[in-house]
């Protein structure tokens, strides 16, 4: 890669040409929880909130109808900043002269006017179109009136018992950031554990402890944790297909001559993956730039099962990456708790064994704010990464001509109704690998108490 091609597709400021392909998404902006006094006491009395979404700097806030407002942040008066705004209840008064706005942009007073003044008619804040789904709210940030339908995906089709949503931040620019996530080699290496912890020690949705889980199936009626197959198995072959949302990604860890280990992931266009978390869970994670160096990831966990505990599920990553910055404790100014001794007897990498969120933020950070990526190899593993970036390419270069953005923003394509993507983590019959991961896909979409609601079929 070229460091032309690097800057084209790591920059996402306004103006940029990656930045006016990522606003032809629905992009997430915030967690509802930060609205939430028990989590953010300060947003009792005043529920406002400055965010900084891919260069873009905004408020966000709360009407006391409910209505949610994100608009920009400095006043359309003289540019002060409204993040320090007078919050009325229905609306957000700006302290410098008394400018008044709603959470539609509309200016409702200029007090400082002479009576009868029309200049507030002649003035509007600009502000942006919010859902809320699966407790995040997602904005468009894109042109005005061209919002594609919001996409169906199961992490938004399953209902508020059976989501739970949390955010953080990584230093380093949002290409790298989503790169790892479409890594099947990695998970081999840098989340090995030198042993494995006892299944029944791990549960099947532990915070941070992802592939201390069985993997479904059995070994001569063994059940196997991810972890040790990672681990014992460190070759994988790698493929992909295109589908209606980007790639399912397949990876076969063929373990005996009858069985193979398959783990089935997905790059969800542009900067999203799919991934299974246990044989109920899911982890569906946005990538989205605050600015070319720091990026919020945003993970939607989806049960297949039992209702999620948000409570325990919050309380499980606070500590780690607490509210209300969302900046996790661990980074580059203490080395990311990196630990010579763990390194050599127990873990692959030495950054502890209770988060592995820390190893993909060490991987991701290291290679400094926006890695240069004209000084890597490339190797057979990055199959994926390599397409990935061909396709951001070519979506880049059908925007800047005119052309429709690919996947959930072709409204021909969102219009669908397209569930899943259906993951998977088991150990299956080696010759038949391709259909028994669908059949367990398959169940496990049946059996969810939520998907009677949802008007996917699934495909036998
Ligand atoms: S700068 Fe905001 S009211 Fe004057
Ligand atoms: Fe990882």
């Amino acid at each position: 890669m070229n460091a032309q091609q690097n800057e084209l597709l790591t920059r996402s400021g306004p103006g940029t040409p990656c930045g006016a392909l990522l606003r032809r998404y629905w992009q997430p902006v915030a967690l509802v929880d930060e609205f939430d006094p028990a989590i953010d006491p300060r947003m009792k009395d005043r529920p406002v909130k400055a965010v900084r979404v891919m260069g873009q700097d905004l408020v966000l806030f709360r009407e006391d109808s409910g209505r949610w407002g994100l608009v920009d942040r400095d006043c359309p008066h003289r540019g002060a900043d409204l993040a320090y705004g007078r919050h009325e209840g229905d609306g957000l008064r700006c302290p410098f002269h008394g400018w008044k706005f709603d959470a539609a942009g509309r200016c409702l007073e200029t007090p400082a006017e002479p009576v009868g003044s029309r200049l507030c008619e002649r003035v509007r804040q600009r502000s942006y179109t919010l859902v809320e789904r699966s407790g995040v709210l997602f904005a468009w940030l894109g042109e005005p009136g061209t919002e594609p339908p919001f996409p169906s995906y199961d992490c938004f089709a399953a209902p508020g018992t059976h989501t739970f949503a949390y955010k953080g931040m990584w230093q380093c620019n949002w290409l790298q950031a989503f790169e790892v996530g479409i890594d099947p080699a990695h998970t081999s290496f840098l989340h090995r554990y030198l042993q494995d912890a006892s299944l029944e020690s791990v549960g099947d949705n532990a915070a941070g402890r992802q592939f201390r889980s069985a993997s479904l199936g059995e070994v001569e009626g063994q059940q196997w944790p991810m972890s040790r197959i990672m681990r014992e198995f460190h070759k994988p072959e790698i493929s992909f297909e295109a589908e209606p949302w980007g790639y399912c990604i397949m990876t076969l860890r063929p373990m005996t001559d009858e069985l193979t280990h398959v783990r089935v992931t997905h790059e969800i266009f542009p900067q999203t993956f799919c991934i299974p978390l246990s044989p109920t869970l899911t982890i569906t994670q946005w990538h989205v730039p605050v600015d070319d160096a720091r990026t919020f990831w945003f993970a939607f966990f989806t049960s297949y099962g039992a209702a999620v505990d948000k409570d325990a599920m919050r309380n499980q990553r606070a500590p780690f990456i607490p509210p209300p910055l969302y900046i996790p404790k661990t980074g580059r100014h203490n080395d990311w708790g990196f630990n010579v001794e763990e390194q050599r007897t127990r873990t692959y990498l030495g950054m502890g064994e209770d988060d592995i969120n820390v190893h993909d933020q060490w991987a991701v950070e290291s290679m400094g704010a926006v890695q240069d990526r004209t000084r890597e190899h490339l190797g057979t593993t990055d199959k994926v990464i390599m397409a990935n970036r061909r396709q951001l390419l070519a979506a880049i270069e059908a925007v800047q001509s005119g052309g429709t953005a690919p996947f959930a923003a072709d409204p021909s394509r969102a219009a669908e109704q397209v569930g899943g993507p259906d993951t998977c983590d088991g150990i299956a019959p080696a010759g038949a690998w391709s259909t028994w991961w669908r059949e367990q896909a398959r169940l496990r979409h049946q059996q969810a108490p939520w998907t009677g609601k949802s008007k996917r079929t699934v495909p036998a």
